[in-house]
Parts: structure tokens; C-alpha cells; sequence
């Protein structure tokens, strides 16, 4: 299959490319192509010809969001809506990700895919009308939505806190729960995904749930790093945005596509680390 890969240096474009790397995959940062740029987009896909775009371009400063909404807007909206256009225009399937901010975190238990959406922050609106751009404009979609990104490459929770290593003690919030994630695990599952042509909309997360204080003291316990870590509640440390309180990402998809818990991707980002 030939795929055509927006956002190619990120964290997940670049695990995609080494996970995809059986198709012809033509990757594309965003100074060869700027999704927000439609009639850019339009060219690469007339220039291209792919069977299928995957979209991993997107504004993923979540406090940065809440003072320049147009900004994260233009990228994780309207840039969607372009490949959606686009895509359908030339034939191709869409494959867009997207995120648990799309939730409010009130519930009581993991959020599915058929589950009502209510995003508290921009950045999660902004995502939520990417989602729908897809959803309306291209019927050949996959909308994959996942959660707390980490990765041996670019700027994550991970990489902060080995880098926060040399400190006395480290706070980590305790009362917000989510569905920690490697990159290449998300990766992997979505090189299955794309396969399959099971359009709709999939949730691909670490299995289980935690806080960011247990991810934090899971990644220094797998690194060897002796420092303390204490919980802290989302008050004593306030950010520009809200996040969801608890929003593990289930699925009620098909089970061969779960990926693996979030204790083993822990384990594995350590041994990549060469931990
Ligand atoms: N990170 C998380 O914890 C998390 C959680 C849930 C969902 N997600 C979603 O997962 C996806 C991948 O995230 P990630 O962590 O890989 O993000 P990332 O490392 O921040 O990568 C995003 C990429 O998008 C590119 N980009 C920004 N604006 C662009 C534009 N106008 N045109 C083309 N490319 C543009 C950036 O390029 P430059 O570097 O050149 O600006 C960057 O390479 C995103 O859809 C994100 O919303 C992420």
C-alpha cells in the first residue's frame, strides 16, 4: 500500500514509519507539508497518489491551546478537514488521530468508542472537530483515538521525568487516571489497524489505567532511578488547561488490535532507553 504520512517528525510519525515500513510510506514534515495549507494538500495527494493518508500532524501543546485557540484550531480542525477533502477527492482512505481530551472525565468507569464526548479544554475541542471533519467529509475513515504519549524521541512526560531525575524529589499528580502509552505499541497497533479497512472510530491505548503518579514512579522504578516521588492533587499544581479527571480509554472493538498494558510499555521504553 502506499501511504502518505503528515506529521512525520512527531513522536508517532516517527515510530509509524518504522512500524509501516513493508508499505511504500512517503513521509512528510510540516515544512514539506502544511495540512492547514489546502491547496498544498491537494497537490501532494495529486502528486502522490496514496491509497492512504495517515494523519499524525497536530498541535499537542494543550496549555499552549488555551491562549492561541485559532492556532490549535487551524491544525487539528481545519487541517483535518483538508487530507478529509482532499482524500475523498483522489480516493484514498483517511486514517486521523485523535485523543482521550475529547472526554470530560466525569464517568465512572473507561470510556468506550460510542461513548459521549465533552472536551474541557480547547485542545480537546479543537480535536473533537478534526474528528468530525473526517467523520463528515471522507467515509473511508479511521479515527483512532489514544492517550499519554511517551516515547524514547522528541518531548513527553517520560523524557521530563528522567530528565527531573536529579532532583531531592519529584511531584507528580496523583488524582487525574489515564491510559498511559508507548509510541511504538500505538504504532504497531495502527500498522494492524490500516489493514484491516474496519473504518469507524477505535480507541488504541496502554491497556489498564494510572495516574501520572504511578507512571512516574513505574518509570523510575524501571530506569533504576532512586529518587522519591510524591503525589500531589491537580490544585497544588495548576496549569492554563483542565484536564479530564479519569479517562482510561476501553474498547469495544475487535480484540486482536488491543495493545499491550501500560506496565509493559513502561518496560519496554526502559530497554529502548537501554536502561
Ligand atoms: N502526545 C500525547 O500525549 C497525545 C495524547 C493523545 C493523542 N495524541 C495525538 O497523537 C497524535 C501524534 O502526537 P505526537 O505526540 O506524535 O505529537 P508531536 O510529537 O507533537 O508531533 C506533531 C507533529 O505535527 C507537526 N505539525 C504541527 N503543525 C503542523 C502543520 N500545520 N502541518 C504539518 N505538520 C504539522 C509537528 O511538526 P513540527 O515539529 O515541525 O512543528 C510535529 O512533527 C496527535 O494527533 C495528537 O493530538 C497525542
Amino acid at each position: 500500500m502506499k501511504i502518505l504520512l503528515t506529521g512525520a517528525r512527531g513522536q508517532l510519525g516517527l515510530a509509524l514509519t518504522a512500524a509501516l515500513a513493508g508499505h511504500h510510506v512517503v513521509g512528510a514534515d510540516s515544512k514539506r507539508l502544511d495540512v492547514t495549507d489546502l491547496e498544498a494538500v491537494r497537490a501532494a495527494m495529486e502528486a502522490e497518489q496514496p491509497d492512504l493518508v495517515v494523519n499524525c500532524a497536530a498541535w499537542t501543546d494543550v496549555d499552549g491551546a488555551e491562549a492561541d485557540p485559532q492556532g490549535a484550531f487551524r491544525v487539528n480542525a481545519l487541517g483535518p478537514r483538508n487530507l478529509a477533502l482532499a482524500t475523498r477527492a483522489c480516493g484514498s482512505a483517511l486514517l486521523q488521530v485523535s485523543t482521550d481530551y475529547v472526554f470530560d472525565g466525569e464517568s465512572d468507569r473507561p470510556y468506550c468508542e460510542f461513548d459521549e464526548t465533552h472536551p474541557l479544554q480547547v485542545y480537546g475541542r479543537s480535536k473533537l472537530a478534526g474528528e468530525d471533519a473526517v467523520r463528515t467529509y471522507n467515509e473511508r475513515h479511521y479515527v483512532v483515538r489514544t492517550a499519554w504519549l511517551y516515547s524514547t524521541t522528541r518531548k513527553n512526560f517520560a523524557l521530563t521525568m528522567r530528565s527531573l531525575a536529579e532532583r531531592e524529589e519529584v511531584r507528580v499528580v496523583a488524582d487525574q487516571f489515564g491510559s498511559p502509552t508507548y509510541v511504538p505499541h500505538l504504532a504497531a497497533g495502527i500498522a494492524r489497524l490500516v489493514e484491516t479497512e474496519a473504518y469507524g472510530t477505535w480507541h488504541l491505548a496502554g491497556r489498564g489505567q494510572a495516574s501520572w503518579f504511578d507512571l512516574a514512579r513505574a518509570l523510575y522504578g524501571a530506569l533504576g532511578i532512586a529518587t522519591p516521588v510524591q503525589p500531589v492533587s491537580t490544585p497544588e499544581f495548576p496549569r492554563p488547561a483542565a484536564r479530564p479527571r479519569f479517562a482510561p480509554l476501553a474498547t469495544v472493538q475487535s480484540p486482536e488490535i488491543r495493545l499491550p498494558a501500560w506496565e509493559e510499555g513502561v518496560r519496554d521504553f526502559a530497554r529502548d532507553l537501554g536502561s
